[in-house]
């Protein structure tokens, strides 16, 4: 049903659990060269147009490999791949609609999977399985801080499954997005000068998504990442007072942190019309950082990457424009 089925994929995956990153070379460090992708290799990109994903698609595309790239996305005319120099495809795909399968796994050796918080554990476990069945050989799956330990996440049972499902596979368990500020929380920055998350006095180890996806691009296309779980967090926890002064500093106008309730914070996401169960995901990730439970900082993504992740001063400088009204 989805396509070829090639016996040249070797199936052996080691299972043994290893979660310190391998340490990179100094002379592999900084540089691009360094890239290993297999010039046969094809990625599928899932969550292509959203915010990791579409960094991991970029990064692939200007790597130094000669990968290729196939965007997966429910509304393939809405993107801009396919562009003059473009030499990645697009694939309409669609979690809900398995006959869309088929041709979104053709011939892919690797697969970045990003589960959209309005699709279920399930679905994506049967489309894992499905990609485990035509021989994709490595599932880079973007998961969540904390996701090796807590059943009560969707991201630990997605986890569990793909240790099991016949692929290798990295996780990269991912801290807050500083993009969540340029994204969902926007609105509140430009039009009440306000950082307005329910996350008390916790802190978060706030990690910029093209450090997340640069992370997922190693995974992919170098060996050694194999069956393994980063951490993926910033270089520095912090609490939202010091959130709201980065902002302040960058955007040379006073932004505070109200510190509200969870009530008020969820009222106002409702009066903005997100939907219910973003604002209960939201709820209970903001309760997790009140309890105290978000501020730890890893040095994962330094030893992939060789270099120290984005700090939170540098994410807000970089998008400065698009805080200012
Ligand atoms: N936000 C955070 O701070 C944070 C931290 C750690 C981990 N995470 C995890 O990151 C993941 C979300 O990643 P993101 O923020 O990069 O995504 P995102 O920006 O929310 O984008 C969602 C993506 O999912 C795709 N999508 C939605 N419904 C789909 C469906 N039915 N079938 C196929 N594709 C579908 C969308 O593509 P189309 O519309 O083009 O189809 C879009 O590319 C979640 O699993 C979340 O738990 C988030």
């Amino acid at each position: 049903m989805y396509g070829r089925k090639n016996d040249h994929r070797n199936r052996n995956v080691l299972r043994e659990w290893a979660h310190t990153p391998p340490a990179r070379p100094d002379s592999q460090r900084g540089s691009n060269s360094r890239r290993r992708g297999n010039v046969t290799d094809l990625v599928l990109v899932t969550g292509a147009t959203g915010t990791v994903g579409s960094a991991v698609a970029d990064q692939l595309r200007e790597a130094e490999t000669s990968v290729r790239v196939r965007i997966a996305t429910r509304n393939p005319s809405r993107t801009d791949a396919n562009a003059e120099g473009d030499d990645s495809e697009t694939v309409e795909f669609d979690f809900e609609r398995p006959e869309t399968w088929g041709s979104a796994l053709e011939d892919v050796d690797r697969l970045f999977l990003v589960r959209p918080p309005n699709v279920g554990v399930d679905r994506l476990r049967e489309f894992a399985d499905a990609a485990a069945r035509v021989g994709v050989r490595h599932v880079v799956y973007l998961s969540v801080l904390g996701a090796g330990k807590n059943p009560l996440l969707p991201h630990y049972r997605m986890e569990r499954h793909l240790e099991g499902a016949g692929v290798a596979y990295t996780f990269l368990r991912a801290a807050n997005f500083m993009q969540n500020f340029s994204e969902i929380h926007r609105p509140d920055v430009v039009e009440h000068d306000e950082i307005f998350v329910p996350a008390g006095g916790g802190e978060m180890g706030f990690v910029d998504a093209r450090d997340v996806a640069a992370v997922g691009v190693a995974a992919l296309t170098e060996p050694g990442h194999e069956n393994r779980a980063y951490d993926v967090t910033g270089p520095e926890a912090l609490d939202c007072d010091e959130v709201a002064e980065a902002f302040s500093d960058a955007l040379d106008r006073p932004v505070s942190y109200p510190n509200p309730s969870i009530l008020r914070f969820a009222r106002r996401m409702r009066s903005r019309g997100v939907p219910y169960p973003m604002i209960a995901v939201m709820v209970v990730l903001y309760t997790v950082t009140r309890l105290g439970l978000s501020g730890r900082v890893s040095d994962d993504a330094e030893r992939v990457l060789g270099r120290e992740p984005r700090g939170f001063r540098e994410f807000v400088s970089d998008c400065a424009d698009c805080f200012r009204r």
